[in-house]
């Protein structure tokens, strides 16, 4: 179903998933809140960033793309959003830095990167198995993926002060996905399901950390 809605959402074709005015506030919000931490952490993984590509996929308004930039990467900002992409090219021309700029929808990126950074954006893909495939391929030998997830404990923490009728439907539907693998729209993020996703895909080195709700998810290919 969810692919079938897809093709009618074209990043392309002037589709954008984010509005004008939600863009500029969510960009303040984290310009204002992000400080350098999981720029510093990827680093800390990975090594010394200069020179290397990153892709930040689905970056948004690109306060994580930007700060690797300041690292000397070479970034490809990545997102389905103009709105978003305004935003981060005139923040990047503010401070003279030169990013790579591409929209498209987030399980159609092409390249191939030495890091690939994917914050808060892993639940709009449309089939778990076939994206984590597509990450560590896209991966160079020495390679590191680095993802950030809400997961179900941060979704029902923040179901608990919605409507019954609304908690039960986004509960419902987190379940569903999580006991059968079935994504109806774009439900949260099942730690354990992406595990499984991208080990099949033969990742190695797999870590997962978790932590009030968020979970970091890093790999090697
Ligand atoms: C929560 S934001 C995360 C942005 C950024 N990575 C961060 O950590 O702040 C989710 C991102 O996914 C993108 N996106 C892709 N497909 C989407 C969809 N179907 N609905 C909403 N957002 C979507 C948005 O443009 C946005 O940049």
């Amino acid at each position: 179903m969810n692919r079938l809605w897809d093709r009618r959402r074209r990043p392309e074709r002037g589709w954008d998933p984010v509005s004008a005015e939600y863009a500029v506030i969510y960009a303040d919000e984290v310009y204002r809140t992000t400080g350098p931490a999981l720029v510093d952490q990827t680093e800390a993984l990975y090594g010394d960033l200069a020179g290397r590509t990153v892709l930040d996929l689905e970056a948004g308004p690109g306060q994580s793309a930007l700060e690797f930039a300041r690292r000397g990467a070479k970034v490809t900002w990545f997102d389905a959003s103009r709105n978003y992409r305004a935003i981060a090219e005139r923040r990047a021309a503010d401070e003279g830095l030169e990013l790579d700029f591409q929209i498209g929808h987030l399980d159609e990126f092409e390249g191939r990167y030495d890091v690939i950074f994917c914050s808060l954006a892993w639940y709009y893909c449309r089939d778990d198995t076939a994206f984590a495939r597509r990450l560590i391929t896209a991966l160079e030998p020495d390679g590191l993926l680095y993802c950030r997830i809400n997961n179900g404990d941060y979704l029902r923490d923040a179901v608990r002060s919605q409507p019954a009728s609304r908690r039960y439907l986004v509960l419902g539907q987190f379940e569903l996905y999580a006991r059968t693998g079935i994504k109806l729209g774009h439900p949260q993020c099942d730690t354990g399901r992406i595990a499984k996703a991208l080990a099949d895909a033969g990742a190695n080195d797999l870590r997962l950390h978790s932590e009030r709700g968020t979970t970091l998810i890093s790999a090697r290919p």
